[in-house]
């Protein structure tokens, strides 16, 4: 079996490398994305693993397919830059990698979370240039807030737990209600979440459901205090609507 791994760094190489001998396949790696220029330089491989940003274009399955591979893994758990149905015509296999570190992605909205209410930002660029003024830098502790999941999943769940843990009091919305999670959370409808949280932290994936999931009417609802932490993928959000909150100091 042969393997392409694009958008490789360089800092990745080991460890690739070194799962290819342990399993005696041959992976070679580039740096660059999926596009119709590159097709032509996949020939005799079996399969290719991508991780990009940018969509995998409708005339790259058929090319695909006629280059003899079988295989499109995205080494991210969203797979929305893959279209499934074209995929599927060329006879292309799509895998994913479905619990993508949950802990990471939960604690990196924790840091979000703690940068905004901290107000990390401003206190920063302040200390640089040696301004030490406390104005405008009242923090929230985490056990006084309520916090809003909006996409209790994998990585959703593991956020909630450990806002739970914290102390903070924690309102989720999901169209799955888990069991497991109810020691940890109280499900309300979208509109509830929006309207009693302090935080509103975002993890569904992006699918014709959720896409601008968040716009003006949902921008309006939410406090004007509020904070939004989006840690699933941009098009959640309707980036106008957001703007123009904003800008509208909501
Ligand atoms: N920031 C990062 O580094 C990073 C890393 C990995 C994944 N992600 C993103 O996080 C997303 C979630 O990952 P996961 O592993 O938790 O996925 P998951 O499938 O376990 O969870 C997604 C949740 O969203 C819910 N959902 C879907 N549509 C909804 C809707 N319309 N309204 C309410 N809830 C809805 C699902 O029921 C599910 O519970 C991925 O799809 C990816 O886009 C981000």
């Amino acid at each position: 079996m042969k393997i392409l791994m694009m958008s490789v760094r360089d800092d990745e190489k080991a460890a690739i490398e070194g799962w290819a001998k342990r399993n005696n396949i041959q992976v070679d790696t580039v740096n660059w994305e999926l596009h119709p220029d590159h097709v032509s330089e996949l020939v005799g491989y079996d399969g290719i693993v991508i991780q990009q940003r940018s969509k995998v274009e409708a005339e790259v399955y058929p090319a695909l397919k006629a280059a003899g591979i079988k295989q499109i893994t995205t080494r991210t758990a969203g797979f929305d830059v893959i279209d499934l149905d074209a995929a599927r015509k060329n006879n292309l296999v799509v895998t994913n990698v479905p619990a993508y570190s949950p802990r990471s992605v939960a604690e990196l909205a924790l840091a979000h979370t703690m940068r905004l209410i901290r107000k990390l930002e401003i206190f920063d660029e302040r200390a640089a240039k040696q301004d030490f003024r406390w104005a405008g830098l009242q923090a929230a502790e985490i056990h006084s807030l309520t916090v809003g999941i909006v996409g209790a999943g994998r990585i959703g769940g593991t956020t909630a737990k450990i806002f739970d843990a914290l102390g903070a009091k924690v309102i989720a919305h999901d169209l799955v209600e888990r069991e497991e999670l109810k020691p940890f959370v109280t499900y309300m409808k979208k509109e509830e979440v929006l309207q009693k949280a302090d935080v509103v932290c975002l993890h569904v994936d992006l699918n014709p459901s959720t896409f601008n999931l968040i716009g003006k009417d949902e921008l309006a609802l939410m406090k004007p205090t509020a904070y939004l932490v989006n840690e699933c993928r941009g098009p959640v959000v309707d980036t106008d609507a957001l703007i123009e909150a904003l800008e509208q100091k909501k």
